[in-house]
């Protein structure tokens, strides 16, 4: 069966290293129009985003997570917020956040480009928003660090669905 949304889902992988060539902010366009197409309840779209693409600012981020590596590679970092004055309900618009940054992974990956999610640097929030002269209203939720994927076999797996559906009456 001929599916592309089902084979990215399936074959995109967490990239974190990238070739030395800049990302066109034509593709960080796109990805960012993926994020804000996720679902939100009440379609009340509470992300947010920064754009980061100078090797300067880059560098900055490089002391705030252990996964420093990944952001020297990086072309692009994007760091992601929600903004908690368009919040209306914690977990709802967490999830919202949620299927925004998939969206923007998958994004990445259909255009050909690595992306990988960085949650550690959650952290080093108050650092970035200070950086970037972000207020404190936006709560950052992900950096995105993307760029041209270098050539490797990128391996992950998952538990067996079995190990993960708590109950059913159909025969998968
Ligand atoms: C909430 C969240 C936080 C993550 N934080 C990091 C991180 O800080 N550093 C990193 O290298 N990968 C991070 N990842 C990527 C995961 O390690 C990765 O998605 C997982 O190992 C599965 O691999 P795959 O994305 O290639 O399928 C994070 C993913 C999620 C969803």
């Amino acid at each position: 069966m001929d599916n592309p949304v089902l084979d990215a889902i399936f074959s995109r992988r967490s990239v974190r290293e990238y070739e030395d060539r800049p990302v066109e902010p034509a593709l960080v366009k796109k990805i960012l129009e993926a994020g804000i197409w996720a679902p939100s309840g009440l379609n009340n779209q509470p992300w947010r985003f920064a754009v980061v693409t100078s090797p300067e600012m880059i560098s900055k981020f490089e002391p705030l997570t252990r996964y420093s590596r990944v952001i020297k590679a990086a072309k692009v970092l994007i760091p992601v917020f929600v903004d908690s004055e368009a919040m209306y309900h914690q977990v709802k618009d967490h999830q919202a956040m949620g299927a925004c940054i998939e969206n923007m992974l998958l994004a990445a990956h259909s255009l050909g480009l690595g992306a990988v999610w960085l949650g550690e640097i959650l952290k080093s929030e108050s650092e970035i928003r200070f950086l970037l002269g972000i207020d404190a209203q936006y709560h950052l939720m992900a950096v995105l660090s993307v760029g041209w994927p270098t050539q490797k076999n990128r391996r992950s797996n998952r538990k067996p669905l079995d190990d993960v559906i708590l109950y059913r009456d159909c025969e998968l």
